[in-house]
């Protein structure tokens, strides 16, 4: 979340802990995260948002009030509001998340593309009639979008990333080894030894989880190269979105990408040797943005302190009431 002229001023997770007998919230962001996989049964870890869209709308609305709370908004501000959403959202997905904000206290929502947003945040010359790529590997999508003079040329959008990452980690444990490991510990492996590529190989990841057989803990180590293998899949998903949105660029603007590169955005960016194998597979300069995780946002922000010269951006907004 970022507020004019304050900057980023919450930076969480989008989880959300609900007591499933009452439907109260117990907890959302950093501390509802921890809670995942260590709650007794009626506490349940969602995340509403899964895959860049609302899966669960009544409780996304939940969450967003939450967020305004804690930011301070309420009707009587009437708040101006922009939200980032996936360049594939759908009309409905559109009106959902319009009708959510205005539930919530928002006066007047606007939305703007992710890629654009992540595109402003990396100070990309998006206004010139030049070609420039960003590659945005979330949690749950990766998007791929070639923009010039201020919009979408192409667009490649995918429902694979970082948490496929992580579910494909927890399979290959439990296949390989016959132990089960939650979805945090997955995501603590992949941080530590995670890669596409052959770089820093020489770490040991030391692992426990419970064994499937004898049901007790066991501890067990992970090398780097195994979990490339595990991941493949879904790094091959990722390259084949970068390849795709290529081969659907107009020539004059694909040219453009050799001297300019691809800019890759979005935590599941992070892991290690995406830009190189990404690089190697498109034959293209791949940068890695400054702040991959907040890159987003931080265009977000930007559209908000110079609202009139960037409103034009956006891509949809609530009717004034
Ligand atoms: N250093 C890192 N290496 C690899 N993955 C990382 C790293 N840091 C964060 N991640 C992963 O990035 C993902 C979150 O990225 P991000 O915040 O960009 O997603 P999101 O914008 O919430 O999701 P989406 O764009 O799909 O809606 C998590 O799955 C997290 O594990
Ligand atoms: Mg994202």
């Amino acid at each position: 979340m970022y507020a004019r002229g304050h900057g980023i001023i919450l930076n969480e997770p989008t989880v959300i802990a609900l007591n499933s007998r009452t439907q109260e919230v117990l907890a959302m962001g950093h501390e509802a995260w921890q809670m995942i996989g260590r709650t007794p049964g009626y506490i349940v870890a969602v995340r509403p948002l899964r895959g860049g869209a609302i899966t669960d709308f009544e409780i996304t609305q939940r969450m967003i009030r939450l967020l305004f709370q804690r930011a301070g908004v309420s009707r009587l501000y009437r708040a101006r509001v922009l939200i980032c959403v996936p360049s594939a959202i759908t009309h409905v997905e559109q009106r959902a998340v319009l009708e959510a904000a205005r539930r919530a206290g928002a006066a007047q929502t606007y939305l703007i593309e992710q890629p654009m947003a992540a595109a402003i945040g990396a100070g990309l010359p998006i206004h010139e009639p030049m070609g420039n790529m960003v590659v945005d590997v979330g949690g749950g999508t990766t998007e791929v979008a070639v923009i010039s003079l201020g919009g979408v040329v192409s667009l490649e959008a995918v429902r694979v990333g970082s948490f496929d990452v992580d579910a494909a980690i927890q399979t290959y444990v439990r296949r390989e080894y016959g132990i089960a490991i939650g979805e945090r510990t997955a995501e603590e492996i992949k941080l530590a030894i995670g890669s596409a590529y052959a770089v820093d190989d020489g770490y040991k990841a030391e692992v426990r989880g419970r064994d499937l057989m004898t049901g007790l803990p066991k501890t067990i180590l992970l090398v780097p190269e195994e979990v490339r293998g595990a991941i493949e899949e879904q790094i091959r998903a990722i390259c084949d979105a970068v390849v795709a949105c290529l081969a659907r660029t107009p020539p004059e603007l694909a040219q453009d990408l050799i001297l300019n590169g691809v800019h890759l955005v979005g935590g599941g960016g992070m892991l290690r040797g995406l830009d190189r194998r990404i690089s190697e597979e498109t034959d293209l300069p791949v940068h890695l943005v400054d702040a991959p995780l907040e890159c987003v946002v931080l265009g977000a922000g930007r559209c908000l302190e110079n609202f009139d010269s960037l409103k034009e951006m956006f891509m949809a907004r609530s009717q004034a009431r």
